[in-house]
């Protein structure tokens, strides 16, 4: 048996249960799930189950048969070279390229679109960077309900577009920035009828959050570690948090990870938050990166992800464009492992963090590789690799001409 409760995360009013109640009912702040189950799983449970985030179904929202392509359980991968190459004791890399449309999204769209069978709607809708409309237009037609999505207009990566047309989402562009498309749907959704599903909705970060279950069943419960994550709209992060927390008080766990979240410097404003000691940040009306999923000014889930990085003992950083284009570059050709550009920047954050002693190299890091490498096949992100004539090379190699 489980029990829910919609808790604020501002002022802590606990709101009347529904699934489409998304802002608090007195201050109109972002809410939290509060799960209380009678039972949950530990390791012995949890062997032969499916092998998908839904294994951990004691800690989810199970109303109704959820839909799902077998999302999560992706590869968590021990990277020597590349840990040699930073310069640090131990790395693991998540893959969360595996999953159905290629991005941790998957997990919390599959919730979504569950709880969103479950309150009635046959529409869904978001603003996307491209992943979350890639994953929202997939699920949606897996469902069976009809799915819009709005865009920054020429700003979304080219596999992400194609991804969302090709699952027959209504694709919708927007001047301006991702911020601006969010104001948009929250502005506008409940005229249309439509079910939002950006990361405001608590019931996605339910999803995300089974990113902690796995790193503690593929680390053997060993969570002395530190999680690196991009941080765009700061769902992911507060969300995987929440997932350690949960661990800890179902006593699964004594010790939860150090939250490290990284922003690019053209897109940082939590970042310099940190950096500047302030209580709240300021916005950046133009967001500039090459990372487009973390091109965000106005991190919709700043106040969780505050509270994330100060409970866990982290904190929030940015690298810039350079960095996350060689650290792509690096896992690529040290591990044969890669990612789109936000999902390298933790890899970035580590080599400029452990050369200039921010961070310790006598510790471990899981970092957290949020999309796949072909989301944006760019060819400005391997300029550093041209291909050549076959002739050419061979003299090279054979010193002949
Ligand atoms: C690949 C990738 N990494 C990181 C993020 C940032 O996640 P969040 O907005 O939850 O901080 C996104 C969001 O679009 C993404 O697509
Ligand atoms: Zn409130």
């Amino acid at each position: 048996m489980k029990r829910y409760e919609l808790r604020c995360i501002a002022c802590g009013h606990v709101s009347p249960f529904s699934l489409r109640r998304i802002f608090c009912e007195r201050c109109g702040d972002l809410l939290e799930v509060r799960v209380e189950a009678s039972e949950v799983f530990n390791r012995e449970k949890l062997l032969g189950r499916v092998n998908s985030m839904w294994r951990y179904v004691e800690l989810l929202p199970d109303f109704r048969r959820p839909v799902t392509m077998g999302e999560g359980m992706t590869r968590l991968v021990r990277c020597e070279r590349l840990a040699d190459a930073l310069g640090v004791r131990e790395l693991y890399v998540k893959l969360e390229g595996m999953n159905p449309t290629g991005s941790f999204k998957d997990r919390g769209i599959s919730v979504g679109v569950t709880v969103a069978l479950e309150a009635g709607a046959r529409r869904v809708i978001c603003a996307s960077t491209g992943n979350t409309s890639a994953s929202l237009a997939a699920y949606a037609a897996r469902a069976g309900i009809e799915c819009v999505v709005l865009i920054p207009k020429g700003r979304i990566a080219s596999g992400k577009l194609f991804q969302a047309r090709l699952f027959g989402a209504t694709i919708c562009e927007v001047s301006g920035s991702f911020d601006d498309a969010l104001r948009i749907v929250l502005g506008r959704a409940e005229e249309m009828g439509a079910y939002v599903l950006n990361s405001v909705n608590p019931w996605r970060l339910e999803g995300q959050k089974t990113t902690a279950f796995e790193i503690w069943e593929q680390l053997d419960g060993s969570l002395g570690i530190n999680v690196v994550v991009p941080v765009g709209n700061a769902g992911n992060i507060s969300a995987i948090w929440k997932g350690f927390e949960e661990l800890r008080d179902y006593g699964l766990t004594d010790e939860v990870p150090r939250m490290i979240g990284v922003q690019s410097s053209g897109a940082a404003p939590l970042a310099r938050m940190f950096a500047k000691g302030a209580d709240s940040p300021e916005w950046v009306e133009s967001p500039q990166t090459v990372a487009s999923a973390i091109r965000i000014g106005r991190p919709i889930n700043w106040k969780r992800a505050v509270r994330t990085v100060r409970s866990s003992g982290g904190s929030i950083y940015s690298v810039d464009d350079h960095e996350i284009l060689e650290a792509m570059r690096l896992m690529a050709t040290t591990e044969g492992i890669a990612a789109e550009p936000a999902g390298a920047a933790p890899i970035a954050l580590l080599k400029s963090g452990v050369e200039s002693g921010l961070l310790p190299r006598d510790e471990t890091y899981v970092c957290i590789a949020t999309g796949h490498h072909l989301k944006d096949p760019d060819p400005a992100h391997v300029s550093w690799n041209v291909p050549v004539p076959f002739e050419q090379y061979l003299e090279r190699v054979t010193g002949r001409s």
